[in-house]
């Protein structure tokens, strides 16, 4: 890793604006560009905060503390002891990700307070201030007299000035995998993060968390008394209960991305730079990639995951997708349904995670893999019995080591064990990391579905691949589907948390043979471009492999890499149409997709190399194509363009365009 540091002028800045009275106390932590500020206040001895972006008030005064069980609140009567600014400026390599090299530069402030009549407990308060976004969080230090504490809730407050237009899932604590509302802000109950809102002259801002560790996720509930307002929940114990720690403690990050426009959001890199670095010392075995699998012939009803006579996870089936993806360099092969009890699936049921059906022979299909080159992810679906999940762990991850298998697949459909617990409490966050570390013992890297949302964890643990955690493709198998503005909104929502294993690439836009009345709701051009505008380093070609066989469409899927140098987006409307373009090595690839309206946009290929000519392979909707009278209608066009370019992008209602720009 690389580190800079520059002395700037900002640093001084802020320390000339920290102002003293009796009563108030004010500290501004400025961003360097100077746009952004957090302002920590100690009211009268009640500390607050407010957010200013360009000298206006975004977020305003907005409570924070505790609540907690059998103690009095942690909430007021501070004085301030301490007061610490500081900065960095530093440049990082991660392992994988949609940039090579990431900059963090930030402000910060670390304010240290204490009661001043008992039980005289300290806290601690850091600030931050990015170019795109400030963040907070709470640090309880080693102190006398305090070693638990119980949460009863998190008081922190987001206190918003102007009814912004929203986009939202509800606050569930077990579920994600909703379709997005969008709603002026005072239209809402509960939220989930990354909430996404838009005032009225396009400053865009979304509020997440980042580095959740030994902690329940964080939703925001709107003020009775302000419609505002939105207060912060945590999901609870089975007990009611939110949080149990022991101190020394510090809060995940309570994030506000700011961004001039939609985009902006997505070129944000404030929640990597929030977590730490990586915790895996020896990455060499950690690899982003495509991958194919026996998977989505299930959901659409031609093989089963149970055994029977169409059990999809045979030995024979499982090598001819090994060979498929051997001979089309895709360098995974999920296989699902390939262990026991599938046909007896009751709520908790407990699925072994080393016992094969007797027509799936595990060892030989790994072995078979590692032959071809390929990797086999085994899939562990828990039922959501974590519970029993844990007891395998040690075992089974061992085993799949020694069957050379690199990579997992989790999932957690159900109601959670222990029962009571939540998918997103505390004790599943507990679960997921014990997951995570275990599984880097045994070089696996986790691919998870029904999980906890992310928070930039990848980065302190690079072998956390994916996550579902949306409402995925699979929907389109077997319910309403998705409608075109789904993906449209996910971008700038769910994907502001971390790679989504969303499972594109389905180009059969149809399965009447077996599920004649669900049908996928974008046009053939868009699944693909969907492969480079979701971003996730394990990127599933969904479909079926007879439906990739002589399809020229998949060449598309067979370039396009999962793992880039940099990432930009050169458009976006929240819930209409995004484009993103994303280098590597010398190639850049663009996806741009739009919602049911059709789209005509001109761009200046401005972020080409000087002086170097490309190959444009153009993936686009055909001139008859609309997402649902005619979607299979596509055209693979080949131009030499250059930097400084018009380039033009033509969109179908509910469709897509994928380009690969190449270097000649
Ligand atoms: C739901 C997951 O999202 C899906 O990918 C998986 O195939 C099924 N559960 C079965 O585990
Ligand atoms: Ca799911």
């Amino acid at each position: 890793m690389k580190k800079y540091f520059a002395c700037s002028l900002w640093l001084l800045a802020f320390g000339l604006l920290l102002s003293s009275c009796s009563s108030s106390e004010e500290i501004p932590v400025i961003s360097p560009d100077g746009r952004n500020s957090i302002v920590f206040i100690l009211d009268g001895g009640t500390p607050v905060y407010l957010v200013m972006r360009d000298h206006k008030v975004v977020l305003d005064t907005s409570g924070l503390g505790f609540d907690l069980n059998n103690e009095p609140k942690i909430k007021g009567n501070f004085k301030m002891v301490e007061a610490k600014l500081s900065g960095d400026y530093e440049r990082w390599e991660p392992v994988w990700g949609q940039r090579s090299r990431i900059w963090s530069r930030y402000s910060n402030l670390l304010v240290t307070l204490k009661e001043k009549a008992a039980p005289n407990r300290t806290l601690q308060m850091e600030f931050r201030a990015y170019n795109d976004g400030v963040a907070f969080r709470y640090i309880f230090p080693e102190q006398e007299g305090v070693k638990k504490l119980e949460i009863m809730d998190e008081l922190t407050q987001f206190h918003f000035t102007e009814d912004m237009s929203a986009w939202w899932i509800p606050g569930d604590f077990d579920n994600h995998e909703f379709l997005y509302r969008n709603t002026p802000l005072s239209a809402i109950d509960s939220v989930n993060t990354p909430f996404t809102l838009e005032s009225a002259d396009s400053l865009c801002m979304s509020i997440h968390e980042a580095s959740l560790v030994n902690y329940p996720e964080m939703r925001l509930f709107r003020s009775k008394q302000d419609p505002l307002m939105l207060l912060c929940t945590l999901v609870p114990w089975p007990d009611g209960i939110r949080a149990k720690v022991e101190v020394p403690f510090q809060t995940p990050w309570r994030t506000i991305m700011l961004a001039d426009n939609a985009g902006g959001l997505i070129e944000s890199t404030m929640i990597l730079n929030l977590n730490e670095p990586s915790k895996i010392e020896d990455v060499s075995w950690i690899q982003p990639m495509k991958y194919i699998g026996i998977w989505w012939g299930m959901h659409i009803g031609k093989y089963t995951w149970a055994k029977g006579p169409k059990h999809g996870a045979t030995t024979e089936n499982a090598k001819a997708y090994i060979d498929f993806a051997a001979d089309n360099g895709i360098p995974g092969v999920l296989v699902e349904g390939w262990n026991k009890e599938w046909e007896n699936w009751v709520d908790g049921v407990e699925f072994p995670m080393m016992i094969a059906y007797d027509d799936y022979d595990l060892p030989g299909v790994a072995a078979y893999a590692k032959k071809k080159g390929v990797y086999l992810i085994a899939h562990n679906e828990t039922a959501a019995n974590a519970e029993f999940y844990e007891t395998q762990i040690d075992s089974a991850y061992a085993m799949y080591q020694r069957l050379g298998i690199h990579a997992i697949k989790t999932g957690y459909v159900g109601k959670i064990r222990p029962l009571g617990q939540y998918h997103h409490g505390q004790w599943m966050v507990n679960h997921q990391a014990k997951v995570i570390e275990k599984a880097a013992q045994h070089q696996l890297m986790v691919d998870a579905h029904e999980t906890v949302k992310g928070t930039g964890l990848e980065r302190t643990w690079p072998n956390f691949m994916s996550r579902e955690w949306a409402r995925g493709n699979e929907y389109e198998a077997w319910s309403e589907g998705n409608p075109p503005d789904h993906t449209c909104i996910l971008p700038f929502t769910r994907v502001l948390a971390g790679p989504l294993d969303y499972t594109p690439g389905i180009i059969s836009i149809f399965f009447k043979d077996y599920k004649p009345d669900n049908r996928v709701h974008t046009t053939l051009a868009k699944q693909l471009a969907l492969m480079v505008v979701i971003y996730s380093p394990f990127q599933m070609a969904a479909d079926l492999i007879e439906n990739y066989k002589g399809q020229p469409a998949f060449q598309f899927i067979k370039d396009v890499p999962v793992n880039w140098d940099d990432t930009k987006a050169l458009n976006g409307k929240i819930g209409d149409y995004v484009t993103i373009a994303r280098k590597k090595n010398n190639s850049w690839y663009i996806g741009s997709i739009t919602d049911e309206n059709a789209r005509d946009f001109t761009f200046k290929l401005d972020f080409l190399d000087e002086d170097t000519q490309y190959e444009a392979i153009i993936y686009a909707d055909g001139p008859n194509a609309d997402w649902q009278t005619n979607p299979l209608d596509y055209t693979i066009e080949k131009k030499l363009v250059r930097k400084g370019d018009d380039f033009r992008i033509v969109l179908a209602k509910g469709g897509g365009q994928a380009v690969v720009l190449r270097p000649v």
